[in-house]
């Protein structure tokens, strides 16, 4: 177990500090390819156990250069034949609008370059959002995406990365009230001027970036059974720090995770970590 008691926390698995911040349980590795590894094997296990329960597991997953470790982790543990993804479905968090799924800066090309394509995991059951509908019935086809989850039980678990100005998913940092932020559908949205900056390099200049994207919505990510966030460099050591110790707010999409902190699990590395008040 981890405690709040200032002198570095408790010694984790895999070679860990464990940390209890309001309730989160927070994880710092000296290595973030550590992390890496023990959030893949925590997927497995979320998965086993889920498939021995009611014979099939659903992963929530995310994009990004954060979980690159985690799906090479994945696709190694499937290669040595540990693991099958027979009975696993998978949703992704977002993808970019409007966008085709073979563009290569697609999250679907993404996921099936890392994951898709390495595992045995049916073609019907890998979800992206749809980058493809038509503008006036993406937030219909984002409440579809919503209901397909709930259809299949729930996620068993959410892989989450964060931005530097603390989204998840691409829920963009918003004034929108509390109560209707928690609530909020799978949609379409804007971009936040900071993610797309943060996006230029992938392809080639700002102007190149979508401004919109489909998201999960903060309903479907918050109703997942466990949560692990990772992030990992000092870049992300303020949106960590305000998500973890700030007021719950829209303008900081991750500190809406505060809401259900028993189920969540941070997975950092020292330079991410070092806002934090243990
Ligand atoms: C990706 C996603 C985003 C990223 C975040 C961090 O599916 O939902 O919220 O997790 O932008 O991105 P990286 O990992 O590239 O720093």
């Amino acid at each position: 177990m981890g405690f709040d008691r200032g002198d570095g926390g408790a010694e984790g698995s895999g070679g860990c500090r464990e940390h209890s911040v309001r309730g989160a349980r927070v994880l710092v590795f000296e290595d973030s390819r550590d992390a890496c590894r023990e959030a893949a094997a925590r997927l497995v296990e979320i998965a086993r156990e889920a498939i021995r329960e009611r014979d099939k597991a659903v992963l929530g997953l995310a994009t990004g250069k954060t979980p690159l470790g985690v799906y090479a982790a994945l696709a190694q543990t499937h290669k040595e034949g540990l693991f099958s993804f027979r009975n696993v479905t998978t949703y992704n968090l977002d993808e970019y609008y409007p966008m085709s799924p073979r563009d290569p800066n697609s999250y679907r090309t993404f996921m099936h370059r890392h994951l898709f394509s390495q595992v045995d995991l049916a073609p019907n059951r890998a979800h992206v959002p749809d980058g493809t509908v038509p503008a006036a019935f993406a937030d219909e086809t984002g409440a579809a995406y919503d209901r397909w989850i709930e259809a299949d039980g729930g996620l068993d678990a959410q892989l989450l990365g964060i931005g530097r100005n603390g989204h998840i998913g691409f829920n963009e940092p918003s004034e929108t009230a509390l109560e209707e932020a928690l609530r909020s559908p799978t949609r379409l949205v804007e971009l936040d001027v900071m993610t797309r900056h943060d996006a230029a390099a992938d392809f080639g200049g700002l102007e190149q970036v979508p401004t919109r994207a489909v998201t999960m919505g903060m309903k479907s990510i918050l109703g997942a059974r466990s949560i692990l966030v990772l992030a990992f460099g000092s870049n992300k050591a303020g949106a960590v720090a305000n998500a973890l110790q700030g007021h719950p707010t829209a303008l900081v999409p991750a500190s809406l995770l505060q809401t259900v902190s028993e189920r969540v699990t941070w997975m950092l590395d020292p330079d991410s970590a070092r806002g934090l008040d243990f």
